[in-house]
């Protein structure tokens, strides 16, 4: 018979606080055809990834696929990561039964080899984790050499100017936690994120031993101009989102 020695503790692994998995479908909607994705963040990503045909990249936080669509429409490689099985869900109905797609938790050790890709994209998923420094760590061991990590978070000056038109007084040079309510599909949940300064998200890129090779605040995709034309407006003045391309060694 199997004993658990009285001393042995169980790890506890902290609990996912944002309900991805009830938002899954009308997430996706927004997500494939509003500006914030379609127009602005994705052609962003994709363009700061370049040519990728042949190289194997992870999608770390895939969602419901549509970076990894249009990546593998390039002809990479690629292999998806969420933590929400049903986001993965609706992946999967995107992208085939063939698709590379895995429940992972970016909070843990991933589950590939030293070196497995030549990339790995991270788009809008680092602002969900208080802590990076395990992630990039893991992201780092994961890439092969010459590898590059590209990565999309909220803005640090973005959400900081939110707290303070809304009336709450963050202190900048802190790292902290925002909660919202997304109301998507008839469904009001809440969802939390961590804001940091810049300088925090730029030391914690060089501890885990990435050099920054680009800096990105690119502007929204003009064919969104006449879809949208003030969100097209407010995009074109003040970002929402900050991009990074980072390399190894
Ligand atoms: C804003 S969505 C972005 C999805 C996708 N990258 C895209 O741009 O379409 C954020 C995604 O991060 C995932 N996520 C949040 N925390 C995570 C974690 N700790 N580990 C893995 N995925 C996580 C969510 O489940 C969700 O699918």
């Amino acid at each position: 018979m199997h004993t658990v020695p009285e001393d042995h503790v169980e790890p506890t692994r902290p609990v996912l606080v944002n309900d991805y998995d009830s938002l899954a479908e009308a997430y996706d909607a927004a997500n494939e055809t509003g500006i914030q994705n379609a127009y602005y963040e994705r052609p962003a990503i994709l363009a700061l990834a370049g040519d990728v045909a042949g190289r194997r990249i992870l999608d770390a936080g895939c969602g419901s696929g549509p970076l990894f669509a249009k990546l593998r429409d390039r002809g990479a490689v690629v292999t998806g990561v969420d933590a929400s099985a049903g986001m993965l869900e609706v992946a999967r109905q995107r992208l085939g039964a063939g698709a590379e797609l895995r429940v992972a938790d970016l909070r843990e050790p991933l589950p590939f080899p030293d070196g497995a890709f030549d990339d790995v994209v991270a788009s809008l998923v680092l602002h969900y984790l208080e802590d990076w420094g395990p992630t990039l760590t893991e992201f780092r061991r994961v890439l092969a050499p010459g590898g590059r990590l590209i990565v999309s978070v909220d803005h640090p000056f973005a959400v900081y100017g939110i707290q303070l038109m809304e009336g709450r007084r963050p202190n900048y040079f802190e790292t902290y936690n925002v909660t919202e309510e997304w109301t998507m599909g008839g469904r009001t949940v809440p969802m939390s994120f961590w804001n940091r300064p810049l300088h925090a998200m730029t030391d914690a890129f060089t501890e885990a031993g990435f050099r920054i090779s680009r800096i990105g605040e690119p502007l929204p995709d003009p064919a969104a101009r006449e879809l949208f034309p003030d969100e097209f407006r407010s995009l074109s003045n003040s970002p929402s989102f900050l991009f990074f391309v980072l390399e190894t060694g």
